[in-house]
């Protein structure tokens, strides 16, 4: 049987700054560069949600997009025009790079959709670069 996949695109604008305690400021400034700046920095992240299965023989949909949309929305708010680092506990001893924030996504959505319904998530950063995570990885 053929695998079927919807993707639908959502997205949030947060802050945040790349720095880890265990390295030296030196360290941290030659690793992370711009993205250390003290004060942090905003991104527009994009975010493309994937779910696949076998569509509902009554709707002929994987799942109906209001579900879908809600909760991936539910969740998103709660991380819009925030600091990562300050504000989501996630964050309080994870660095927010873009691979952490995919991990948390997936984390999070997948708790919010029916079970085994998410597949892959990618995570748009910058227009330069993309986080995925999947069940194939
Ligand atoms: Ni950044």
């Amino acid at each position: 049987m053929r695998r079927i996949s919807l993707t639908r695109v959502f997205s949030f604008s947060a802050a945040h700054r790349l720095n880890s305690d265990a390295l030296s400021h030196e360290e941290n400034k030659q690793i992370f560069d711009k993205c250390n700046n003290y004060y942090g920095h905003g991104h527009d992240y994009s975010v493309e949600v994937t779910v696949q299965g076998t569509p509902d023989s009554e709707t002929g949909m994987l799942i109906p997009l209001p579900q879908l949309d809600t909760a991936v929305t539910e969740f998103l708010t709660t991380l819009e025009h925030k600091h990562l680092d300050l504000e989501a506990p996630y964050f309080k001893d994870k660095i927010s790079t873009g691979e952490n924030i995919v991990r948390y996504l997936w984390n999070e959505l997948d708790k919010r959709l029916p079970a085994g319904k998410l597949f892959h998530i990618r995570l748009w950063e910058t227009n330069n670069n993309y986080f995925d995570i999947g069940k194939d990885a």
